[in-house]
This record gives C-alpha cells, sequence and structure tokens, in this order.
C-alpha cells in the first residue's frame, strides 16, 4: 500500500489553523469554497492548476441533543458531523475529488472502482460534471441500496453488476483496471486518503481548532479510518494541534474482520510491523467456512478491508478502540438520528450506536466532546428505513427480520385511513 507523503520544508504549511478563517472570505474562487481544498495546504500534492472540484465538503458539524441524550451524553457533548451533504450524498466526495486531481495531473482518461454503491455514486457524478474520464463501475450483485444505484445509472456510468459481493469486485477491479490500464479510484489510491483528511480538518474548524475528545467512525474499506488518523498524524508532527482525539472505529457484526483481529486476536500496528499471519490466517478460515459478509448496512458489507494496515496505524497513533454492532442497534440509533432530522443511510449509524455502546462501558465519560462520522444521506436506502416504520409485517420480516432485526423501538408509523373527511379529521385528532 502506498501513502502520500511531504516535504514539509519545501511545502511550507501555515503555523497555525486559523490561517484557514480567511479562506472563507474568498469564496468566490472555488479553491477556497471547496471544503476540501481550502485545506489545500495540508495536501500539496497538486499545483492549483490542476484542481478538481465540484463544490464539495460543504458539510455541517451539528449538535444534536436528542441522539446526545440516547448515547447518554451529556448536553452538547455529542456532535454529528454531517457528509450527507456532499454533491453525491456521502463523504465519498472529499477523496473523489482528491483521486480526480491526481488523476489529471497524469492524464487518465478511464476511471473504475468497486463499490458498496457511495465510492461508484461519487465516481459517476465527478465523471459526469467534469467530463474528464468514464467511469466503469463494479458492484455486487444485489448488494448495493437502490438510491446508490440509482445515482450510477442516472449520471451515466458503466456499471458493471458481478455474480457476487463487494470482496470479489474489489479483487475483479484490481485485476481489470491493471489490464485495461485505468485509473483506480478505491482507497487503495492514496490520493483519495489525501481528500478524506479534510473531513477532520473540517470538524476542528467548527471547533474553533479545539480537537474533540473522540471521533467515532463506520469502518467498512477502512480508508475513512486510515485519513483520520494521518490527518492527526501530520497536524501533530506539524505542532499544528497539541491533542489527538482517540479514534474509535465501528464494524457492523456482519463484517467484524477489524473488530475479530483487533479487540479478539491481538492484531496491531507493532511499529509498522503488523503479524499478517494474524489477518491470513482469519481470512483462510472465512474461506474454509465460505462465510460472507451480511449486514442491513450494506455499505460496510466488507470482509477483507483494502486499507487494514493503514487503519492500524491511526488506531495506533488515535490510542483507538474497536467496537462491531448489530443490524438492530443501527437501525435502533439510525430511527435517533432521523428524528433529530439529518437523517443517515443504515452504515453511518453505526457511529451512533458504537458511542452509545461504549458510553454504557464507560470508555467514553459523559462529558467528553464526541463527533460521530454521518457518512452518507438518509435518501441512499430508502428500502431499509421503509421497513423500520413499516405497518406491514411481511415487509419487515422480509428487509430486517430476516436479519435479526426484532423490534423497531422508534417506528413511526403512517396511519392508514379511508378517503373520507370525516374519517381523516378523526385520525389526526386522535394522534396528533
Ligand atoms: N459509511 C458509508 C455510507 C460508506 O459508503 C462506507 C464505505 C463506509 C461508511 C465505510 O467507510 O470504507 O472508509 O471504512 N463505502 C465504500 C463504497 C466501501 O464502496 O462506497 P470506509
Amino acid at each position: 500500500m502506498l501513502d502520500v507523503t511531504y516535504d514539509w520544508d519545501r511545502a511550507r504549511p501555515p503555523t497555525t489553523l486559523s490561517f484557514f478563517d480567511q479562506k472563507w472570505a474568498r469564496r468566490l474562487d472555488p479553491l477556497c469554497f471547496s471544503g476540501v481544498w481550502r485545506f489545500h495546504e495540508l495536501l500539496p500534492f497538486a499545483p492549483p492548476e490542476k484542481i478538481v472540484t465540484i463544490g464539495e465538503g460543504q458539510t455541517l458539524l451539528h449538535d444534536s441533543l436528542g441522539v446526545g441524550k440516547f448515547v447518554g451524553m451529556q448536553p452538547n457533548r455529542l456532535f454529528l458531523q454531517y457528509e450527507g451533504m456532499n454533491p453525491s450524498g456521502s463523504f465519498k466526495d472529499n477523496g473523489m475529488s482528491a483521486a480526480f486531481t491526481h488523476a489529471r495531473t497524469i492524464g487518465a482518461q478511464r476511471a473504475a472502482c468497486a463499490s458498496t454503491g457511495n465510492t461508484s455514486a461519487s465516481l459517476a457524478v465527478y465523471c459526469a460534471v467534469t467530463q474528464f474520464m468514464k467511469a466503469v463501475i463494479f458492484v455486487g450483485s444485489g448488494k448495493i441500496a437502490y438510491g446508490k444505484l440509482s445515482q450510477a445509472l442516472d449520471y451515466g456510468a458503466l456499471t458493471v453488476q458481478i455474480a457476487g459481493d463487494f470482496d470479489d469486485a474489489m479483487a475483479r477491479v484490481k485485476e481489470v483496471s491493471e489490464q485495461l490500464g485505468i485509473y483506480l479510484v478505491n482507497s487503495v489510491n492514496p490520493f483519495r486518503l489525501e481528500g478524506q483528511k479534510t473531513i477532520m480538518y473540517r470538524v476542528l474548524e467548527a471547533m474553533r481548532w479545539d480537537p474533540p475528545d473522540w471521533i467515532v467512525v463506520p469502518g467498512g474499506n477502512l480508508g475513512n479510518s486510515s485519513a483520520f488518523g494521518k490527518a492527526f498524524m501530520e497536524l501533530r508532527e506539524l505542532g499544528l494541534i497539541d491533542r489527538v482525539p482517540r479514534l474509535a472505529v465501528i464494524n457492523a457484526s456482519g463484517a467484524n474482520t477489524l473488530y475479530e483481529l483487533y479487540e479478539h486476536r491481538g492484531l496491531r500496528w507493532n511499529g509498522g510491523r503488523p503479524s499478517m499471519e494474524i489477518a491470513n490466517s482469519y481470512y483462510a478460515e472465512l474461506d474454509a467456512d465460505s462465510r460472507r459478509a451480511s449486514t442491513i448496512a450494506s455499505a460496510i458489507e466488507i470482509n477483507r478491508p483494502v486499507n487494514l494496515t493503514k487503519c492500524l496505524r491511526a488506531l495506533d497513533f488515535c490510542n483507538g478502540v474497536v467496537r462491531e454492532v448489530t443490524d438492530q442497534e443501527m437501525l435502533d440509533a439510525k430511527a435517533q438520528v432521523g428524528a433529530g432530522g439529518l437523517g443517515c443511510e443504515p452504515a453511518s449509524a453505526a457511529s451512533v450506536a458504537g458511542a452509545k455502546m461504549l458510553r454504557a462501558e464507560g470508555v467514553i465519560g459523559p462529558d467528553e466532546r464526541v463527533v460521530c462520522i454521518l457518512t452518507g444521506h438518509q435518501l441512499k436506502d430508502p428500502t431499509a428505513t421503509v421497513a423500520y416504520h413499516t405497518t406491514d409485517q411481511e415487509q419487515f420480516n422480509k428487509v430486517l427480520g430476516s436479519r435479526g432485526v426484532k423490534r423497531a423501538a422508534f417506528a413511526n408509523r403512517a396511519v392508514a385511513v379511508s378517503n373520507n373527511l370525516e374519517e381523516i379529521v378523526r385520525a389526526i385528532q386522535l394522534y396528533s
């Protein structure tokens, strides 16, 4: 795995983070408006004239009282970083603008990715808006939520549906890109991670450059967690922060490779020499039992995360922890996020469910400042949301019951009435 490193003596980054405050006054310049490129000095791998931006990163750090209460925090201690506000509706646009910038510097014509849906939606949007490259996307058949599939199709990407899951699609796309010379934008591409570092810069910016105590993030392919760790490593090295937040990476229990390896089998960064034997023997077990990732959170339905080692580095630097949460826990957390507005897709709610678990364990204190990353927009996966709130038991069982979800404790059920004014009025009086 390659990593981007900088010669900071030559790059000359700013000496304080408040340097970035002045950028907003120049927001008519797209490089100052972008939530990625207004931090260009901290990802200086391309000259300004090569930068590709479609206005990504206008995202919000939202102080959520309701979700904070659900998690068990004191008021004003739980924040949601809402990455659903990106152009394609997920955090992936942060990394995609960086990958496109690099692709432009080398003159790539076609770009490919394997995806559980958000990377592909993001790639498709950037191709459609910029017209720099043609998109080829690989998805596992039936493994992608409808909102995301509809984006790839609508934006005109060549969509290859593989009879397999994400892990299969990832293996194939690596082979195909090598064979056909297509630019690969999965997070094995180190430039993607450079863009994703900026999510942390925006969190710090919103907190007036005072780092929170915890960053809680869902873990799938582990690009985000790796990028967050790198962001803090560099900020520390540059003397721009004096305190590093702790990192909590949350797996779905049906796709829990990192949790298993880190919390049960003792896999560690180990000064840059992690024991890959531990990981490989676990993968051999998965193969021997034909075990596949399985969770309602299709975004993180991944058993072989490509950024595993970089994530171990991040966990090491940020004194991290890993947890797994069930589909039930994720969906209940998702309903709580939705009830406060700014809803999210199931995988994103892993961060909130994980924070609640860590709070209950006492690992997170009630008055610590916690930031949960909401990685994707609520509209990405309408099937899961509607099934949670439905009154149709058959639909509930089909979508959720089959995954071990038993209750919908926070469901907001629609009220069925006949097409009759009196009955409608009665129903409104009864329920409001
Ligand atoms: N949340 C959402 C909504 C995602 O789409 C993903 C990953 C993750 C969390 C996990 O992030 O991979 O950085 O650990 N989605 C990828 C995709 C795999 O293809 O869209 P990670």
